[in-house]
């Protein structure tokens, strides 16, 4: 009966592997060539025996699944369902990571603390890296660095490095990481996994977006500015709070405006 269950969970844990990613053929392929999910049955037995009280025997299976895979997880890293660690090579899970389930993490990507050399005595048992909420992507290379928490459905770029937490659903990138988001909201509730992280709606920087807003503003203002000008020419200027008689053009104006008309 438990066997049942194990198989169960391993068959599902291939099929979503096989749902992420668009190279995957078969679950044969997926036992046999992916690392990720050889990594994670290291991890399943190496947990085991952490939990167990045989702390040594499992870093010891940790680091032998770290030989053969080139992924390095913590035996006391809680690791949720479907976790899909693509490519692998390079990926490092510490100690007090937390990663929920339908997790994604490309090659290279940390979760580390920000500085584990610094007062090593003081940082023991306490809790010095992420926690990935469900179905978070983290792209290839990214740094994840802390005891934050990157919240659900949140994906970080390739290459980010992120130090804060994340708010679910938002997409950082970049060093230090800064938000993203698409300008149209997803219609879906929950959304749908994208393999590589690629978004489906159209995604801006929200710096840009408050720049582009500004651009606005300033052409609005210059419009307006122009017509008052131009209405100033006959020698009459209509403003807000009332009318503004004017005895000749540019009477009132400094040496230094540009011409009426332009600007
Ligand atoms: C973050 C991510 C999900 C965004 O996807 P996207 O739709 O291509 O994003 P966009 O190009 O619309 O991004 C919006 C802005 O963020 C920038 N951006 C996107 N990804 C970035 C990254 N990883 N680092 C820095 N900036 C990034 C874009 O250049 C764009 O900036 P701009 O508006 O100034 O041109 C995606 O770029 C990513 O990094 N995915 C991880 C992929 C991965 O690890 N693949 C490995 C497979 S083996």
């Amino acid at each position: 009966m438990m066997g049942e269950a194990m198989f169960k969970s391993i068959r599902d844990e291939i099929d979503a592997m096989m749902a992420r990613d668009p190279a995957a053929r078969s679950r044969i392929e997926v036992v046999v060539c992916y690392p990720g999910f050889q990594a994670l049955l290291f991890h399943r037995l190496a947990h085991g025996l952490w939990r167990g009280g045989w702390r040594l025997l499992g870093r010891l299976v940790s680091q032998l699944g770290r030989g053969a895979t080139g992924i390095e997880i913590h035996p006391a890293v809680v690791i949720g369902k479907r976790l899909f660690i693509d490519h692998g090579m390079g990926v490092v899970i510490g100690e007090t990571s937390e990663i929920g389930d339908g997790v994604t993490l490309y090659q290279g990507v940390t979760l580390g603390g920000v500085a584990p050399s610094v007062d090593s005595h003081n940082q023991r048992n306490t809790k010095r890296h992420p926690t990935l909420e469900d179905g978070v992507i983290v792209g290839s290379g990214a740094q994840v660095l802390g005891p934050i928490t990157v919240g659900r459905n949140a994906r970080i770029g390739a290459n980010a490095v992120v130090t804060k937490d994340v708010p679910s659903g938002v997409t950082v990138v970049g060093i230090p990481a800064r938000a993203v988001q698409s300008r149209e909201q997803p219609k879906q509730a929950e959304p749908r996994f994208v393999a590589y992280g690629t978004p489906i709606g159209d995604l801006s920087d929200p710096i840009a977006r408050s720049i582009d807003g500004l651009l606005d503003e300033v052409q609005t203002l210059r419009a307006r500015v122009n017509r008052i000008e131009q209405r100033s020419v006959g020698g009459a200027l209509d403003v807000e709070d009332g009318t503004v008689e004017r005895g000749r053009e540019g009477e009132g104006r400094e040496a230094s405006d540009p011409p009426q008309g332009k600007c």
